[in-house]
């Protein structure tokens, strides 16, 4: 069995590569990015947006709607032949905040993002209408991708809540607004900040769907029922940072994220007992959390199952952690900011840092990894170096923002993550 897979895995990889070459021509960058090939995908050095023509992109600069300088991406998605890549409005001059870049056209190496589904649903403080602040997004196997709004405008002290927190989520294969929520009042406090979504479909189907959102700054986590179209938040501890994981040294800075909790989210597959385990950690924090969703999914058992959280092993030093995906085999990966680098654990092993490998490290192309997904064998990376954005200012002759991509197999290969038992689904 394992002979078997491990054969059609490496068809499957070798397919891709192909594949990617043939169509893109993009570069490969041998060992220069690590210890497995990485391969440049997309390169920016300022975002820039599909206007219908050039003088309208000129009016909306002259106007203040487009500064080139202030856009910067914080996470992607794929679905078909549709990148995702969303753009907080953190300052001034964002013209949309949910957008894609198309597959299967050339666009070259920095294509001009789209706004998706169109410009007017991109309005910020459109309320119910267009989106104003849309950070990770999540499409699931039903052709759904999941946003939710955050209705902010501003970061930290300029933050003003234009509009309430509300999921959208989108039918892919008609570009329509499937369903709109409103999160309760009771759901969020005065500090929340949610950068962040899981996607749970149970065995029941597309209907079987939960939303996991974690609320940052304001320590909880919401739940939300796709089939009962109601939410309810639930806290522990384990949400909150650790006081002493709070100093960060990225891109030549030195700053302090104190306060940042639950922030990376990852779903395992379907266990024996029907029910996944969500993997989760506080951004500052070398420690991992897990919880069955069978606790999630109930919202009276959700309020009192303090014992029913687990904590995992520290992942060691250097090893601050937002975005982690889990694919369908039981494999993690997470990126390490403080490392300009990415990691893996297989879940068949106990999570200790002797069963974690780093599959992909880079002091310039990896500074901040924001944003990490693996779809079909591969894994997608963006950075965008966003302390230096936040803290200092970017070099806006240098390219800033990339997306990278490589194979799940080849960055695996060698590695503990490459060991544990295979499943094959
Ligand atoms: C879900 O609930 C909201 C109110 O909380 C309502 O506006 C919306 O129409 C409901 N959607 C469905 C599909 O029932
Ligand atoms: C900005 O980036 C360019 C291109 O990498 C480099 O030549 C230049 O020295 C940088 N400027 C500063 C101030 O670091």
């Amino acid at each position: 069995m394992r002979n078997y897979c491990i054969w059609n895995c490496i068809l499957v990889s070798n397919f891709l590569l192909l594949r990617i070459g043939n169509v893109d021509g993009i570069q490969i960058w041998g060992m220069q990015f690590g210890r497995a090939p990485l391969l440049e995908k997309f390169i920016w050095k300022k975002m820039d947006f599909a206007y219908p023509d050039e003088r309208s992109r000129q009016l909306a600069i002259a106007s203040g709607e487009y500064v080139p300088e202030n856009s910067l991406p914080v996470g992607i998605e794929i679905w078909r032949n549709k990148l995702f890549v969303t753009i907080p409005r953190w300052r001034d001059g964002i013209p949309s905040t949910l957008n894609y870049i198309p597959l299967d056209a050339n666009q070259g190496r920095s294509p001009k993002l789209i706004p998706y589904p169109n410009w007017a649903q991109n309005k910020a403080g459109d309320c119910g209408i267009g989106l104003t602040t849309v950070y990770r997004i999540h499409v699931d196997i039903c052709d759904r991708l999941w946003v939710l709004d955050t209705g902010t405008i501003g970061i930290d002290d300029t933050t003003v809540q234009v509009c309430p927190y509300t999921l959208n989520v989108f039918d892919l294969t008609t570009d329509k607004l499937l369903r709109q929520y409103r999160l309760r009042s009771e759901d969020i406090n005065q500090n929340t900040f949610i950068a962040n979504i899981a996607i749970d479909l149970g065995k029941g189907g597309c209907n079987d769907a939960f939303a996991y959102m974690s609320d940052e700054l304001g320590y909880g986590l919401i739940v939300y029922s796709w089939q009962q179209n109601t939410s309810w938040r639930i806290t522990h501890s384990y949400f909150m940072p650790d006081p002493l994981a709070g100093d960060y040294n990225i891109g030549g800075l030195n700053f302090q994220w104190g306060t940042e909790g639950i922030f990376g989210m990852s779903l395992s597959p379907i266990l024996a007992d029907g029910y996944r385990t969500l993997f989760f950690h506080p951004l500052s924090s070398y420690r991992e959390f897990a919880v069955s969703t069978r606790i999630l999914r109930d919202q009276q058992l959700s309020q009192n199952s303090y014992h029913e959280f687990q904590i995992l092993s520290s992942r060691g030093p250097l090893s601050h952690c937002t975005a982690s995906v889990m694919d369908e085999n039981g494999l993690q990966f997470f990126n390490l900011i403080d490392q300009n680098a990415i990691g893996c654990w297989n879940s068949m092993l106990p999570y200790t840092p002797i069963n974690q490998a780093i599959v992909a490290r880079h002091d310039d192309a990896l500074i901040f990894p924001a944003d990490i997904k693996v779809k079909r064998g591969l894994l997608w990376i963006m950075s965008d170096r966003m302390p230096i954005f936040l803290l200092s200012s970017l070099n806006y002759t240098d390219v800033n923002f990339r997306i990278l991509i490589m194979p799940v197999q080849t960055a695996i290969a060698g590695t503990v993550c490459d060991n544990g038992p295979v499943e094959i689904y």
